[in-house]
């Protein structure tokens, strides 16, 4: 396919009409020259392959062809473990070609700024460097197989509530060091075939045609090649997206469009360069998708369905297991609540699977252990009567543990809406305590999408987190239950003990269409740490059924200079009695005055599987941005010099080991003029000797300590008495400015 001949055959209604979907799920082609549509679907954990793309209007969801549901990204992220991701991605490849979709719409990069979010089952952390890890193996997993991705939603989709119409006002420095670094390694690492903009007004304009997201940071700092999609309907003023960067309106807005978008041209408003860039890359996107249409692939329900079981066995984190409760091998048990034969495994809309058939762990279990069942409550909702909650409170005495299956039913979280509360439906928590009087032996296991409190945490032995697991969910459980493996994910997302704990909680959801951040770059851990505040569960917390040591952290040097990479390595042993797989996370924290900063922040992890007694190394590499935060004064990122400690961590709360490092490099430019701080003037090299020299000795020796926290030029014209000269003040702080090249 010749790009460069077609786009020269091109009509200039036929451009404009390639712009713009087909319908729902088809882009235009151009059929005179021979140019086919490709297909896109949803993602990111399942195909939903619509039948008829024509058939409902574009706010409806029409019947969708079977597929397997896999774990939800909220749990796929706590595998820390972008292989993982990559395996997820490989066999959603698989499924696309065995439905002819060219391109999967995912994944999901947003940071999770408030657990009110109802998409955060479908986001992947609240920190960003974990988040760009996995999206990248995602994206490298699919697209391997010739399947396309779509990155989205570009970008600071952060809430439901408004998503249309959200103006999210954002530090530049927030965005860049919180907001955009997984978009941007996905970008550099993975190279997606196209990226989707978001709904929302980033400070007031709308991603779909904001130029400096779509063109300044996404092609010109991250060198993104691929096309930019919009999500849909989230066109707003289309010649202004084609302006900006935006290849393709999805789905079409009708012909109102074609008008609007060909006068733009005509009249100039946006000029043929502009339309052909943007129709270059449609077409640039069709040729991979009709390359990728030679691959074959081998598509297996069946065995996808014994993939999401191994996956979702990752995705589940141990959160607590006082006494070794866990594993149940050994000892009689009984489950109770809904969830326990009717799982809620996946989160709402356009992520939503038609699955092919769904393992609950009551089924799951008749295969390892003969378990009794009361149902509790009704999974959908909130009711519970006395005779379910008099069954399970008399099963609960019978066995040595209760294992209860609580979670939220599928209206409290969701694409559309944002949660109102973190607790759990009164029901379940009612069930709780009246089998906790009977039974002390109890374990829960959650089935939600995103944090929930605990205000009974401190009664409850065992809690087995196990997000939405996908349609294997219930298998994985019980795998995990009773030992056949020990768990191993890790929280990608701190839980705060209460919901008024989040520091978004004062602009969350905000207040008509605007919300500010004002928490800034204190997302998550980095605010809770910053804050010194207890939670309930910390960032990175996850057990295993054994205990590791980690010692002998190791750093390839004990200098870093901008450029340079740092080899970091630390030894972990199992120190217990069954094989499992630790995650270790490397955080670095600065240990020197400077730029307010968070206390620590993630900068490289690593999962190894021990046996037994087995000691390994895991490592990771640091470089510049591993030590940088972004200047808003310089508009880069900046690794300022000074000490900086590397920790091998077990969580963001539990440092095993510690190694410092000193950072070398010059100080930031100071933007000198005439109302600058004396003292930051001062501390440039060579700045005492110059203003001696410009003042006089005796004039320099009366700017003692006090006025060093003044004016630069007021005291200088007070200590020498004069009234000093507009030019000759410009040429000192020339010379200043000369000192700092
Ligand atoms: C969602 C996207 C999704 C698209 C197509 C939008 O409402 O925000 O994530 O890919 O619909 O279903």
């Amino acid at each position: 396919m010749n790009v460069e001949k077609i786009l020269s055959q091109m009509t200039l209604e036929e451009k404009v009409n390639f712009c713009q979907g087909a319908n729902k799920w088809e882009t235009t082609g151009v059929p005179r020259l021979g140019i086919p549509a490709v297909w896109v679907s949803d993602g990111p954990i399942g195909i939903r392959r619509e039948e008829n793309a024509y058939k409902e209007n574009v706010e409806g969801f029409a019947p969708t062809r079977k597929a397997v549901c896999f774990p939800a990204m909220a749990g796929v992220t706590a595998s820390f473990d972008p292989g993982l991701a990559a395996d997820l991605g490989e066999n959603i490849a698989d499924a696309a070609k065995g439905e002819q979709v060219d391109v999967v719409l995912g994944p999901a990069a947003n940071i999770k700024r408030s657990p009110l979010c109802g998409r955060n089952f479908e986001y992947m952390s609240e920190d960003p460097f974990l988040a760009g890890k996995i999206a990248a193996g995602y994206i490298k997993g699919v697209q391997s197989k010739k399947v396309g991705t779509s990155l989205k939603h570009f970008a600071a989709n952060g809430q439901e509530t408004r998503r249309f119409t959200i103006s999210e006002k954002i530090s530049e420095r927030a965005l860049r060091e919180i907001y955009l670094p997984a978009f941007e390694n996905a970008v550099k690492d993975a190279k997606p075939w196209t990226v989707m903009c978001s709904y929302n007004k980033i400070n007031d304009i709308f991603s779909s045609h904001n130029s400096w997201l779509l063109t300044d940071v996404l092609r010109d700092d991250w060198g993104y090649e691929g096309l930019v999609m919009s999500d849909w309907v989230a066109v707003n003023d289309h010649a202004r997206s084609v302006s900006s960067g935006l290849s393709l309106e999805m789905p079409r807005s009708g012909d109102y469009e074609d008008g609007y978008l060909a006068d733009s041209v005509r009249n100039g408003t946006v000029s043929e360069e502009e339309l052909n860039r943007e129709v270059r890359r449609l077409l640039e996107l069709t040729k991979l998708c009709l390359e990728g249409r030679e691959t074959a692939a081998e598509y297996d329900k069946g065995q996808q369905h014994h993939q999401a079981r191994r996956l979702a066995r990752e995705s589940m984190v141990l959160l607590k297991n006082d006494g070794g409760l866990l594993p149940l091998e050994g000892k009689t048990c009984c489950f109770i609540g809904d969830f326990a034969q009717a799982p809620r495994y996946q989160g709402g809309g356009s992520s939503h699977i038609e699955s092919t058939e769904v393992l609950s762990a009551v089924d799951a279990v008749r295969s390892v252990a003969k378990v009794s069942y009361a149902r509790g409550f009704d999974a959908d909702g909130d009711s519970m009567s006395d005779e379910q909650l008099a069954e399970a409170v008399a099963l609960a005495k019978t066995t040595d543990v209760a294992v209860l299956f609580l979670g939220l039913p599928d209206a409290y979280e969701s694409e559309g809406y944002d949660r109102r509360h973190m607790h759990l439906p009164a029901c379940q928590e009612k069930l709780l305590y009246e089998v906790l009087k009977v039974q002390p032996n109890v374990c829960v296991v959650l089935h939600n999408g995103a944090p929930v409190e605990m205000p009974w945490v401190d009664s409850v032995p065992a809690i087995l987190e196990a997000y939405l697991g996908g349609q294997a969910c219930g298998g994985a459980v019980v795998d995990l239950l009773f030992g056949a493996v020990s768990p191993c994910g890790k929280l990608a997302e701190t839980f705060p003990l209460k919901l008024e704990d989040n520091p978004s909680y004062l602009n969350f959801p905000g207040f008509r269409d605007e919300v500010v951040y004002a928490e800034d770059i204190y997302v998550g851990y980095r605010y809770y740490d910053k804050k010194k505040m207890d939670v309930l569960f910390p960032f990175g917390h996850g057990l295993t059924y054994t205990t590791f040591a980690y010692d002998d952290l190791k750093l390839s040097s004990d200098t870093f200079r901008p450029g340079e990479k740092l080899t970091v390595s630390v030894r972990v042993t199992n120190t217990g009695k069954t094989a499992a797989k630790e995650i270790v996370q490397f955080y670095v924290r600065p240990d020197h005055e400077g730029k307010p900063r968070p206390v620590r922040e993630l900068k490289g992890f690593g999962k190894i599987l021990l046996q037994p007694g087995e000691s390994g190394t895991v490592t990771a590499e640091l470089d510049d941005r591993s030590f940088a935060y972004w200047s808003d004064e310089t508009h880069d990122w900046f690794v300022e010099a000074g000490r900086y400690v590397i920790e091998a961590a077990a969580s963001s709360r539990d440092i095993r080991c510690e190694e410092s490092v000193n950072v070398e490099n010059k100080p930031l430019k100071l933007h000198i003029g005439r109302e600058t701080f004396v003292g930051d003037v001062r501390r440039i090299a060579g700045a005492d000797e110059l203003l001696e020299g410009f003042i006089g000795k005796e004039a320099f020796a009366r700017i003692n300590p006090w006025l060093c926290e003044h004016a630069l030029y007021h005291v200088l014209c007070m200590v020498s008495q004069k009234h000093i000269r507009e030019d000759d003040f410009d040429a000192l702080v020339k010379k200043l400015n000369d000192l700092q090249k």
